[in-house]
């Protein structure tokens, strides 16, 4: 049996394990605006995600943009991290840690920023195509895309996260690519990580069912090559076995009435490449 609490913004900060929150209009307010300052973040990277640029540079701006907002990167000093966001270059699937190597043509990199507004966080991740990028990598950015879209297509009350997983796992295999199981999406609020786990594979009519309330991140990571990974000496970056390229998106949404809110859209239209 899964566990349910619906829980007031006083309590939405609580650690209950394994149980999911339902979170009331107070909730859904706060990650509105949590979401859409990620959101914006994100639009005000498009310019500066250029060949020459430092993955330090765009994570300058991103601190200091989040800051300004009167907001905090959730991730500076989470669990030991000392960044204000991800930069997963390439093969990287996800926590590629800011550093002085510069962007150069055709490369793809997820850019992954959590700003903590008012205490309510906005989780939100895109891919960037730097210069010009060869067709096979843009295939996979747009089919992960594609991924995102499907597996938040399904997140309605009723349904069950395996419906999630099941969409993604689905669409991605069609084009013969692997789903990342090392990571998943998952519940936040007043926490970054909270219950319930997203995973992005999965059989229909499996998992917890998606009440009115919930509030979680979808952020699947598509490999061109096999779904393993590992993670490299630093602690943090993971990178495919294979070495293939890898992408990711993430939204950061609310399970409504008659199905879910998107709190991480973005205010441009900057959704996905090309922007
Ligand atoms: N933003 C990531 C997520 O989607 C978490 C990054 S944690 C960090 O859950 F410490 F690596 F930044
Ligand atoms: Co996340
Ligand atoms: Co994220």
């Amino acid at each position: 049996m899964d566990h349910y609490v619906e829980v007031t913004p006083a309590e939405a900060g609580l650690t209950r394990d394994g149980v999911i929150k339902l979170h009331g209009a107070e909730g859904f307010e706060g990650m509105r605006k949590a979401g859409r300052l990620a959101a914006e973040i994100l639009d005000a990277l498009v310019p500066h995600v250029v060949p020459g640029v430092t993955t330090e540079e765009l994570d300058d701006i991103v601190r200091q943009m989040t800051l300004r907002a009167g907001a905090v990167p959730a991730t500076l000093g989470y669990r030991g991290y000392t960044h204000s966001c991800c930069t997963s270059i390439n093969h990287v699937i996800c926590h590629g840690i800011p550093s002085d190597k510069r962007l150069k043509d055709g490369d793809i990199v997820n850019i992954d920023v959590t700003p903590m507004l008012d205490g309510w966080h906005g989780d939100t991740s895109r891919m960037f195509l730097v210069g010009d990028v060869p067709v096979k990598a843009k295939r996979l950015v747009d089919v992960t895309y594609e991924c995102l879209m499907l597996g938040i297509e399904q997140a309605k009350p009723g349904n069950h996260v395996g419906d999630i997983g099941h969409a993604i796992q689905a669409h991605a295999e069609k084009h013969r690519y692997g789903v990342v199981r090392d990571f998943c999406g998952h519940g936040l609020g007043q926490l970054f990580h909270d219950a319930p786990e997203i995973v992005h594979v999965g059989r229909p009519g499996t998992g917890p069912e998606l009440r009115p309330g919930m509030i979680f991140t979808i952020e699947p990571m598509i490999n061109i090559g096999k779904a393993a990974g590992k993670v490299l000496e630093d602690g943090w970056t993971a990178v495919t076995r294979d070495r293939s390229l890898s992408a990711q998106f993430e939204h950061s949404i609310g399970i409504t009435e008659t199905g879910c809110e998107i709190f991480t859209a973005s205010p441009k239209g900057f959704d996905k490449p090309p922007y």
